[in-house]
């Protein structure tokens, strides 16, 4: 077989994968309209793509206007957190096949893809950020110790230092905070995503400002608000405990015990 035949071949095979898929988006772009408007765009696409896949497909081949956030592509930068079908999740983990369900007739519901809720939208699926990376820095994420300059490693025990391994996980993607309904009625809360980084440093063996820590979240703004819906948990990519986390850190503040 000639090399053009097998590209041919290839091409059509490679085609034969391919379903009609909707994206339905939430657009918006305040240069335009100060109201945000559904799109369609139907595209062709392998259902073992990603979300990820379907949006760069139709912002280079339909509509380069597009605005969304994205840089690793595999699930490690947190930047592409949006609201898929209702439910917060990375767009370059979602796969296609697991989100559609084709009727009878092959044909699928449109996949809806939206902002995460909670923050300003600045465009499209883009957010303003700074009020979730503040809540972060506010919990001072950061290893603190006063005097002691080790001259090697500091030492931890492996139990001591799975204390706080589960947290240790979060790429600051802002699905969990930003699934929070107390965090959508009042954007004052410093959320999960700011308390999961704040354990990870208070139950840290080595760590000396886990009081200063907890008394930052012991503030109207901080734990207390949380009502344990379990959202956040349901929404964390990296499978972290985040709702246990938080009892962590309130049980830490009953008993100063951490
Ligand atoms: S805890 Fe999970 S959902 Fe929340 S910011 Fe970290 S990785 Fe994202
Ligand atoms: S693009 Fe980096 S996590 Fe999805």
């Amino acid at each position: 077989m000639s090399t053009a035949t097998m590209d041919r071949v290839e091409a059509a095979s490679a085609a034969s994968h391919l379903i009609t898929v909707t994206f339905r988006i939430r657009r918006f772009n305040p240069e335009v309209s100060a109201e945000a408007t559904w799109q369609d765009f139907q595209i062709d696409i392998d259902p073992k793509e990603r979300v990820l896949d379907g949006l760069h497909k139709i912002k280079w081949e339909l509509d380069g206007s597009l605005t969304f956030r994205r840089s690793c592509a595999h699930g490690i930068c947190g930047s592409d957190a949006m609201r898929i079908n209702g439910k917060n999740r990375l767009a370059c983990k979602t796969l296609i096949k697991d989100i559609i369900s084709p009727d009878k007739n092959g044909v699928s519901k449109p996949i809806t893809v939206e902002a995460i809720k909670g923050l300003t939208v600045l465009k499209d699926l883009i957010v303003d950020m700074d009020p979730f990376f503040q809540a972060y820095r506010d919990v001072m994420p950061f290893l603190v110790t006063t005097g002691n300059e080790p001259t090697r490693e500091r030492h931890q025990t492996a139990e001591d230092r799975e204390r706080f391994d589960d947290t240790t996980k979060c790429i600051l993607c802002a699905a969990c905070t930003s699934s929070c309904p107390v965090f959508w009625n009042d954007g004052q809360y410093f959320g999960p995503a700011a308390i999961v980084n704040a354990h990870r440093f208070i139950f840290d063996s080595r760590d000396e400002a886990g009081e200063q820590r907890l008394e930052i979240l012991n503030d109207k703004d901080g734990v207390w608000r949380c009502r344990t819906t379990f959202n956040c948990t349901d929404a964390c990519p990296r499978g972290i405990e985040v709702t246990k986390a938080i009892q962590e850190v309130k049980r830490a503040l009953i008993t100063r015990r951490f």
